[in-house]
């Protein structure tokens, strides 16, 4: 990567302003964590900064209130779960500017951590307000920017923030540059990708991208729907994102770049898309119209376990279902499984897909699981992030 890090600065004694990407899943019925991951990856920046006596100051948005302050969107049980982990006291204070938080951090001795209150309280976050940047700024000497899953955002805390202070990479956004970096540039082939999930205009720069470097496209959940009506088979009630004509390019783009592209031959289908709905497995030419396509078949699981064993690199983004109804989640549980098994580099692509493997214990099964699902899908587009972007080149003097 050629920028900075924090590696490559004195942080010791200083207030360092960090955004992390601390957007973690929440229950709605317990108002719990259900997944820590994102806190738990920003753990090696936040570590190296209290070693050095860095005065830690993090900031990071979670979901999307609008500009409008409401405590279901506060980062309070952030900042009580990131105490229990780095058994440490992390003060959160009630706003994110502001002269009672510069109080706080003006009282903050080395090797302390604040949180401050979701970025998202104030609307100028997400517009990019240059005044709402340069507060947040003068709150540190040093920015770091280690919330990789928002580097494709052009907002205040990630680029703005960069006009007013020396700006550097954190680990886990040097980690996650290099790791899908990788895919970029020499995947050890076969290169399989599989793609799930409803939207297939999200994964088509994408695909674009990485048509001359993959040898393997395996399309599964929601999106298969689109691509089966892409090749004429009726598909029910599926929900299609009317992007036919999308995966008819991409289907004829596969033939001219010798790709293959592996579809499913069988899905479970349904009348009632709840917990309650009964499935049944069909051939992809017996989709009855009046049901819905809600996982791959068993045929469909065994397809693509023979495709997925013959790859060396393997990048997965999307479930193979409607994954939150466990009479839907087989087929992406048992593709989970088999990904964690494979003798190869396996990537995993972020968002949902992360969640999952976490939740089935399988990620430290995984060569990588990016902790960006929009991030991960815009960097392997060959986008560049703009959060990446604006950060001191590596030829910069600080
Ligand atoms: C994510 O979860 O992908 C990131 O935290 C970015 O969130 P956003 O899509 O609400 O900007």
């Amino acid at each position: 990567m050629n920028k900075l890090t924090i590696r490559d600065i004195d942080v010791s004694g200083k207030r360092v302003l960090v955004r992390v990407d601390f957007n973690v899943p929440v229950s709605y019925k317990t108002g719990e964590i259900t997944d820590d991951s994102r806190i738990r990856a920003s753990l090696p920046t936040i570590d190296y900064l209290i070693e050095r006596g860095a005065k830690v100051i993090l900031c990071s948005h979670l979901r999307r209130p609008e500009g409008k302050v409401s405590g279901e969107y506060s980062l309070v049980i952030v900042a009580n779960r990131l105490s229990q982990i780095i058994r440490q006291q992390v003060t959160l204070t009630n706003d994110c500017i502001g002269p009672e938080v510069e109080k706080s951090i003006a009282d903050m001795k080395n090797g302390e951590v604040v949180l401050l209150e979701n970025l998202r309280f104030h609307a100028e976050e997400e517009k990019g307000d240059d005044s709402f940047a340069k507060s947040l700024a003068q709150l540190g000497d040093i920015f770091v920017n280690d919330a990789f899953g928002t580097s494709h955002r052009k907002h205040a805390s990630i680029v703005g923030v960069t006009r007013y202070l020396p700006s550097v990479a954190g680990l886990l956004l040097e980690k996650e540059i290099i790791a899908l970096g990788r895919v970029l540039r020499n995947p050890p082939r076969p290169f399989g990708v599989l793609l799930g999930g409803a939207k297939v205009s999200d994964k088509v720069a994408m695909l674009d991208n990485i048509m001359g470097k993959v040898d393997t496209i395996i399309i599964g959940g929601g999106m298969a729907a689109t691509f089966l009506k892409a090749q004429f088979y009726e598909v029910g009630l599926s929900l299609l994102d009317d992007s036919i004509d999308i995966a008819t390019d991409l289907i004829n783009k596969t033939t001219i770049n010798n790709v293959k592209l592996v579809l499913p031959d069988d899905v479970l289908v349904t009348d009632t898309v709840n917990d309650r709905g009964k499935t049944e497995d069909v051939s992809i030419s017996n989709i009855p119209a009046d049901k819905h396509i809600v996982d791959i078949g068993t045929l469909t699981i065994t397809k693509f376990t023979r495709a997925l064993e013959k790859c060396r690199t393997v990048f997965w983004n999307g479930p193979m279902g409607i994954y939150e109804i466990p009479q839907f989640s087989e087929g992406t549980k048992s593709i989970a499984r088999i990904i964690a098994n494979l003798h190869a580099i396996t990537i995993i692509g972020g968002g949902s897909t992360s969640e999952i493997v976490t939740e089935m214990k399988l990620a430290d099964k995984m060569t990588f699981v990016s902790t960006g699902g929009g991030a991960s899908l815009k960097f392997l587009s060959g986008e560049t992030l703009p959060g990446v972007e604006a950060l001191l080149d590596k030829d910069t003097t600080t």
